[in-house]
C-alpha cells in the first residue's frame, strides 16, 4: 500500500528534475490534448520564395518558434556549458514558458564570474548612504566579501585596511563627501523602483551597523569602502550579500554598463536579433551603434555542434519577428523567412561568427596571463608566448612538451591530449604546477569563461583564425 502510494510521487519526482530514472516505474499517462497551433495556418506568413540553399534550410527545420526552442536552443542547453547552464540556474531557457519569458529578460544576471558579465548586461546598481551623514545616495558599482573575521589591530593612527583584508568591500561610482577616515555608522542600500501608480519609490532594503572606512581605490579616489566584519556580525553580513544588491560594475572593469548610451541589452530584444545577447554569445560579439564588441564567455556550447548558418538565421529570423511593443509572445506562428531582412544573403553575413579565435580571443588570455613568466630572454620551460607573430606562438605550441615529450603542448581537435590543457585545467598528471603559477600563493587557475575558451579552441582544431 505504501508502495504504491509512494510510486507515482518518485515519479513525478524523477520527471520534475529530468533524471532518466534506473527505476522502471511507469509515470503513467497525463489527460491532456494539446492546442498547437498549426504553423502557417493562422498567421499570414507567406513561405520564402526565393531560392537561397540556407533560408530554404531553416525554413524546413524551423518553420515555428517551437520548432526552434525543440531542435535548436534545446541543443544548446543540454551541455555542460550551454547559454542555459553556464550562468548557473539563469537563464531558464528549458521550456517554451520560459523561452518566452526570456524576451526583454536582462542578462547575466547570476553570473558565476565577475570576468563573465557583458558589460551591456550590467544594470543600474543599487544606492548606498549613510544613514547618519547628509549626503547624495551613491551607486553601488560593485562589491566583495573577503572571509574571515576582520583583525582586531586595525586603528585609523595604525594598521589600515587594504583590499585583501576580511570583511565587506564596497566599490562606489562616486567618492564618499565625508571627511573621517573610519566612522561607525549605519550602511543603508537604497533601491528605486515604480508602483502599481507608476510613481518612483524609494526603498532601502538593507543595512549594516559597523566600523567603515573609507579607503581610496586605484584611481586614488575615496570610493573604496570597507566595512569591519566581527564574530557575530557574520550572518548579518551574508544576509546583506545575498539580499540581491544590484552591482553597476559587476565585471569590476570601470565600465558601468546601464549608463552606456543609457540602456542594455536584453537576452532577448524583439525586432532586433543583433541586439540579444543571447544571439551575441552565439556569434562571440555583439553588433553596437558604432561598431562590434567582443562578448565574454564561451562562444558555444562545448560537446555540442555549434549552430551553423540556417540556425542562427532561423534564430534571427525569429528574434526579428517578434513584435517589440508586444507584451505576451507565443513560439507557436511561423517564423517569416521571406521578409527577414537577413535571407537576402545570409551565408555573407558571418551569422555564426567567429567565436574563440586564436588571436582574436585565445592569444590575448596567454599573454596577458602567461607572458611574465613566458617570455623575455629567459622564458621559463623553454615556453615563448611573446615573441614573434601571432602564429609563429602559435606553430610553437604545435610541439612537444618539454616536461612530458610524449604530449604535444597542443594537439588540435583534442583538449584531453593536449599537455596546455592538462596544465591549465590541473586534468590528467602534470610534472611542475597547474599553470598559470601564482608567485604570491603558488598556485592559480584561469577564470572558468576563460578556460573553456581556450579548451574551444583546441577543440576546433587550435586554426590560425
Ligand atoms: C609565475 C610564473 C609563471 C606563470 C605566470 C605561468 N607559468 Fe607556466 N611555467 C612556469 C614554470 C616555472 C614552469 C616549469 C615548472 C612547472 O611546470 O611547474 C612552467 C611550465 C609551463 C608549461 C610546460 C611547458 C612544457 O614544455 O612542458 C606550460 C605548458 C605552461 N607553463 C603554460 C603556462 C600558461 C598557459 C600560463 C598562463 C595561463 C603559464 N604557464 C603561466 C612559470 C609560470
Amino acid at each position: 500500500m505504501k508502495r504504491s502510494l509512494l510510486a507515482p510521487a518518485l515519479a513525478a519526482l524523477s520527471l520534475a528534475c529530468g533524471l532518466s530514472g534506473s527505476d522502471p516505474i511507469d509515470p503513467g499517462t497525463i489527460p491532456f490534448e494539446p492546442k498547437r497551433p498549426t504553423p502557417g495556418a493562422s498567421s499570414q506568413v507567406a513561405p520564402y520564395s526565393g531560392s537561397n540553399v540556407d533560408v530554404l534550410t531553416a525554413q524546413r527545420t524551423y518553420p515555428t518558434g517551437l520548432d526552434l526552442h525543440r531542435k535548436l536552443v534545446m541543443r544548446t542547453c543540454s551541455g555542460t556549458n550551454g547559454v542555459c547552464h553556464n550562468q548557473k540556474e539563469y537563464p531558464d531557457l528549458h521550456t517554451p514558458g520560459t523561452f518566452t519569458a526570456a524576451v526583454g529578460a536582462p542578462c547575466n544576471v547570476q553570473s558565476g564570474t565577475a570576468s563573465g558579465v557583458y558589460d551591456r548586461c550590467e544594470r543600474l546598481g543599487d544606492r548606498f548612504r549613510f544613514a547618519e551623514q547628509a549626503f547624495r545616495e551613491i551607486e553601488v558599482g560593485w562589491f566583495e566579501l573577503v572571509l574571515g573575521d576582520t583583525p582586531e589591530e586595525l586603528d585609523p593612527r595604525g594598521a589600515r585596511p587594504d583590499a585583501s583584508t576580511p570583511g565587506l568591500h564596497l566599490y562606489l561610482h562616486d567618492p564618499v563627501p565625508v571627511t573621517q577616515e573610519r566612522l561607525n555608522a549605519t550602511g543603508t542600500f537604497i533601491r528605486n523602483f515604480i508602483d502599481d501608480q507608476g510613481n518612483v519609490q524609494t526603498l532601502p532594503f538593507a543595512s549594516y551597523d559597523t566600523n567603515w572606512w573609507i579607503l581610496t581605490d586605484e584611481q586614488g579616489q575615496r570610493r573604496h569602502l570597507f566595512a569591519e566584519v566581527n564574530q557575530y556580525q557574520h550572518d548579518t553580513v551574508e544576509g546583506l550579500v545575498a539580499s540581491g544588491i544590484v552591482q553597476g560594475d559587476q565585471n569590476r572593469n570601470g565600465v558601468y554598463g546601464a549608463r552606456i548610451l543609457g540602456n542594455t541589452v536584453p537576452l532577448i530584444n524583439p525586432g532586433k536579433p543583433e541586439q540579444s545577447y543571447l544571439v551575441a554569445r552565439l556569434r562571440g560579439y555583439m553588433k553596437t551603434e558604432t561598431g562590434t564588441e567582443t562578448v565574454p564567455g564561451t562562444r558555444m556550447p562545448l560537446a555540442n555542434q555549434p549552430p551553423n548558418v540556417p540556425d542562427m538565421l532561423a534564430l534571427m529570423c525569429f528574434i526579428e519577428g517578434l513584435d517589440p511593443s508586444a507584451t505576451q509572445w507565443t513560439l507557436g506562428s511561423a517564423i517569416d523567412y521571406n521578409k527577414c531582412t537577413y535571407s537576402v544573403n545570409p551565408s555573407a553575413l558571418n551569422l555564426a561568427g567567429s567565436g574563440a579565435t586564436w588571436s582574436g580571443r585565445v592569444l590575448p588570455i596567454l599573454q596577458s596571463n602567461c607572458g611574465g613568466c613566458h617570455g623575455g630572454s629567459n622564458p621559463q620551460a623553454g615556453l615563448d608566448l611573446l615573441s614573434g607573430s601571432a602564429n609563429e606562438i602559435r606553430l610553437r605550441l604545435l610541439r612537444p612538451s618539454s616536461q612530458q615529450p610524449s604530449f604535444q603542448i597542443v594537439q588540435g581537435g583534442q583538449p584531453e591530449k593536449s599537455y596546455l590543457w592538462h596544465k591549465l585545467s590541473g586534468y590528467g598528471s602534470i610534472s611542475g604546477s597547474r599553470m598559470p603559477i601564482n608567485p604570491l600563493n603558488g598556485n592559480s587557475a584561469l577564470p572558468e569563461d576563460q578556460l573553456n575558451d581556450i579548451r574551444a579552441w583546441i577543440e576546433y582544431g587550435a586554426s590560425e583564425n
